[in-house]
C-alpha cells in the first residue's frame, strides 16, 4: 500500500508536469485504436474506482464506467443524496473510510476546496471529475481531439468564448502545459479568476471582443452561460452572453481549417448555433468519446504508474 505522499491526484490540470501529459495525449490514442481492434487490456482487474457524484452527468460518468469496464475493473455510484456524505458525514471521514476500499475515487462537486480536503485524506488517487473551479478531465479529452485532427496544438492559437468559468479555468492551464496561445473574450464582470489568469499570463489572456479572440484562431471553444448550481442566474447571463454567441459569422474569422470544441451539454440558438455545432469545422462527437479514451489513459497512469 503507498503512503498518502507517493499517492498522485489529478486536482487540476497542473498536478501534471508537460511531459507526463504529452504521454498520456498519446496513451490515450493508443488505448482507443486497441479498443477498436477488439484487444482485450484489463491493466485494473478487480480494482475498484468510487465516483462521487453531487452533480448531474452523462459524459463523466458512462467513460469512467465504461472504462473501468473495459480495464476489467468495477466503478461503483455513489451519489451524496444516498451516502452519509449528504447527511453531513465529514469529508475527511469519508475520505478516510472510502479510500481503504477502493483504489482510485472521482469527485463531481460544488467546491474545489472540498476535493482538495477528500484527497489529503485519502490513501488512494483522487480524480476532480469538475468542481466549480476546474474540469481538468474535459482538458484531456480535448487535447486528444486536436492532436488527432491537427497535430501538436503548440504555438497555435486557441479561442475562448463565453464565460470565465471552470472549463475557461482548465484552458488557461492547458495553454501553459500544451504551450498554446489562449485568447479569451467574456463579458464584464465575467471574467475568469484573476489569480489563475496573473499566475499564466504568459500563455493566457483576456481580450475586448469575441471577434478578436476568434480572428485567425485555429481552435474556438465555448461552453453554456449558466453552468450547474447558476439555473437562478441563467435569465440575467442569457442577456449578457447573447453578444458571444458562437455563430457562422464568428466561425468566419478564425482559420479555414480551425476546430470548434464544447465541452456539452450544448444549448443550440445560445451559447452556439446549430450551423456551427453540426457544421464542419465541429469535432464535438470525436471530443465526446474521447472522453472515455483519455480517462482510460488518466486511470492507467495513476493506478499502475504506467508512464
Ligand atoms: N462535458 C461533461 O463533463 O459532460 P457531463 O456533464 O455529461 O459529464
Ligand atoms: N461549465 C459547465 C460544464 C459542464 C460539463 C458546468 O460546470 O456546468
Amino acid at each position: 500500500m503507498s503512503s498518502a505522499s507517493e499517492v498522485r491526484h489529478f486536482l487540476s490540470i497542473l498536478d501534471l508536469d508537460r511531459e507526463e501529459h504529452l504521454g498520456l495525449i498519446e496513451r490515450a490514442i493508443e488505448l482507443k485504436a486497441m479498443q477498436y481492434a477488439g484487444e482485450i487490456y484489463e491493466p485494473l482487474k478487480n480494482r475498484t474506482l468510487g465516483m462521487i457524484f453531487e452533480k448531474s452527468s452523462t459524459r463523466t460518468r458512462v467513460a469512467f464506467e465504461v472504462a473501468m469496464v473495459q480495464f476489467g475493473g468495477a466503478a461503483i455510484f455513489l451519489s451524496p443524496r444516498d451516502t452519509q456524505l449528504g447527511r453531513g458525514e465529514p469529508v475527511e471521514d469519508s475520505a478516510r473510510v472510502v479510500s481503504r476500499m477502493v483504489d482510485c475515487v472521482m469527485i463531481r462537486t460544488y467546491s474545489h476546496a472540498l476535493v482538495e480536503r477528500f484527497a489529503h485524506h485519502a490513501r488512494v488517487p483522487v480524480i476532480n471529475a469538475l468542481t466549480d473551479r476546474h474540469h481538468p478531465c474535459q482538458l484531456l479529452a480535448d487535447m486528444q481531439t486536436y492532436r488527432e485532427h491537427r497535430g501538436s496544438i503548440q504555438g497555435r492559437n486557441v479561442a475562448w468564448i463565453g464565460d470565465g468559468n471552470n472549463m475557461c479555468h482548465s484552458y488557461i492551464e492547458t495553454a501553459r502545459r500544451y504551450r498554446f496561445k489562449l485568447r479569451i473574450a467574456c463579458p464584464k464582470g465575467y471574467e475568469p479568476d484573476a489569480e489563475i489568469l496573473s499566475a499564466n499570463s504568459e500563455w493566457a489572456e483576456v481580450v475586448d471582443s469575441p471577434q478578436e479572440a476568434a480572428t485567425g484562431a485555429d481552435l474556438l471553444v465555448t461552453d453554456v452561460w449558466a453552468s450547474m448550481g447558476q439555473e437562478e442566474e441563467a435569465e440575467t447571463r442569457h442577456r449578457v452572453f447573447e453578444p458571444y454567441q458562437v455563430n457562422t459569422q464568428l466561425m468566419s474569422l478564425t482559420a479555414d481549417d480551425a476546430l470548434f470544441m464544447h465541452c456539452l451539454p450544448a444549448h443550440r440558438g445560445e451559447e452556439v448555433t446549430a450551423e456551427v455545432i453540426d457544421g464542419p469545422k465541429s469535432v464535438v462527437w470525436d471530443e465526446a468519446e474521447n472522453r472515455l479514451h483519455a480517462q482510460k489513459a488518466l486511470l492507467e497512469f495513476l493506478l499502475t504508474g504506467a508512464r
